[in-house]
């Protein structure tokens, strides 16, 4: 069955999906379940202007899930630096190698799921949007989009519940990828989180939010708590290599914060215990950094004898450490 908001979405896709590198345009083919999959995990909390460079470099260097299957976990960590949420690289290398080791992509949501790191958002999406299965798919995008289209008054995120029933609901039995995109560039383009267009939206007429008259009142979030700040302090330890100026970086522990990833050695930020005690060096400067659960102040100070397990890295080469965005940040403080 296809719901009237199903057949309005859908005739809008038609004439306005946007052209995005891992995507087939509507009455293509389906796109390599590969990149579909590899965009998919780049794409959670990440847009699409973030994720393009670093899905064209990942699919360069590893065209196949064989190839990405047989990279080195620290050259995966290392490609992703600066992406962000860590855990998804880690989960990433667990799927590719369980998917090459089975020789391809399940294609039903159900036998996708049993993958190792592989979540249910991903799942949905790459049934749907690979193997043209349906699946009901909700992001963030058809979060907003779906809590609108029916008012939903519920706070998330207790509302989820709700959003997934109704997304069901109006999930076509045919096209249901598209649909899912068509929703996600809905939302990234029309009904945008603080002022959506409704005068340019093909599912106006359908809209609960919009006849109510305040639609960007959904969802419903709840009273934001104030983001608690941390302090910490990261050692930048220079000395001269044979072959010129090297630092010395760690690689942090396989879970937890910024898991698997090279960094400058710390004092584990706040005091938790679980970081090293070095120098009370030169002060270079301070660093911001804001994680989802709290904002980082590190002081970057300058050291000289090497703390924790490591390696000294090149400093004209530090580009290629795959440091991520806090680490980068106060490297490139250091090197100012
Ligand atoms: N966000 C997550 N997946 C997406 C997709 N396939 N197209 C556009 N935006 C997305
Ligand atoms: Fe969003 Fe407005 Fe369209 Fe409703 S009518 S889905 S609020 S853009």
């Amino acid at each position: 069955m296809t719901s009237s908001i199903a057949a309005h979405l859908l005739a809008w896709y038609d004439d306005h999906a946007r052209v995005l590198p891992w995507r087939a345009q509507p009455g293509e083919p389906p796109n390599d379940p590969y990149r579909v999959w590899l965009s998919e995990v780049m794409l959670q909390q990440t847009t699409t202007a973030a994720v393009k460079p670093y899905f064209h470099a990942f699919t360069d260097r590893w065209p196949t899930i064989d190839d990405l299957a047989a990279a080195p976990e620290e050259e995966i960590m290392a490609a992703w630096a600066g992406l962000g949420y860590y855990s998804r690289a880690r989960n990433l290398v667990k799927a590719a190698r369980a998917v090459a080791q089975r020789g391809g992509f399940p294609e039903t949501e159900k036998g996708l799921r049993e993958l190792p790191g592989l979540g249910a958002y991903t799942a949905a999406a790459v049934a749907a949007i690979a193997f043209g299965q349906r699946a009901v798919v909700v992001d963030a995008n058809v979060e907003r989009v779906v809590s609108r289209l029916f008012a939903i008054d519920e706070v998330l995120p207790g509302a989820r519940k709700s959003i997934r029933a109704k997304t069901d609901m109006i999930t076509p039995d045919r096209r249901a990828g598209d649909f899912a995109q068509g929703m996600m560039d809905l939302g990234a383009t029309i009904c945008t989180t603080r002022d959506p267009k409704c005068l340019l939206c093909p599912l106006a007429g359908d809209c609960e939010g919009r006849i109510a008259g305040d639609p960007a009142r959904f969802p419903v979030k709840p009273a934001k708590k104030a983001k608690p700040l941390r302090q910490g302090r990261a050692w930048w330890i220079e000395r001269e290599g044979p072959e010129g100026p090297v630092v010395w970086l760690v690689t942090r522990p396989g879970k937890g914060m910024l898991g698997g990833m090279r960094a400058l050695p710390d004092d584990g930020w706040s005091a938790r215990g679980d970081g090293l005690g070095g120098e009370e060096g030169e002060m270079l400067g301070l660093v911001r950094h804001g994680f989802t659960h709290f904002d980082l102040e590190l002081s970057v100070v300058r050291g000289s004898v090497p703390l924790g397990e490591g390696e000294w890295w090149p400093i004209d080469r530090i580009e290629a450490a795959g440091l991520p965005t806090l680490y980068a940040k106060a490297a490139r403080l250091a090197l100012a």
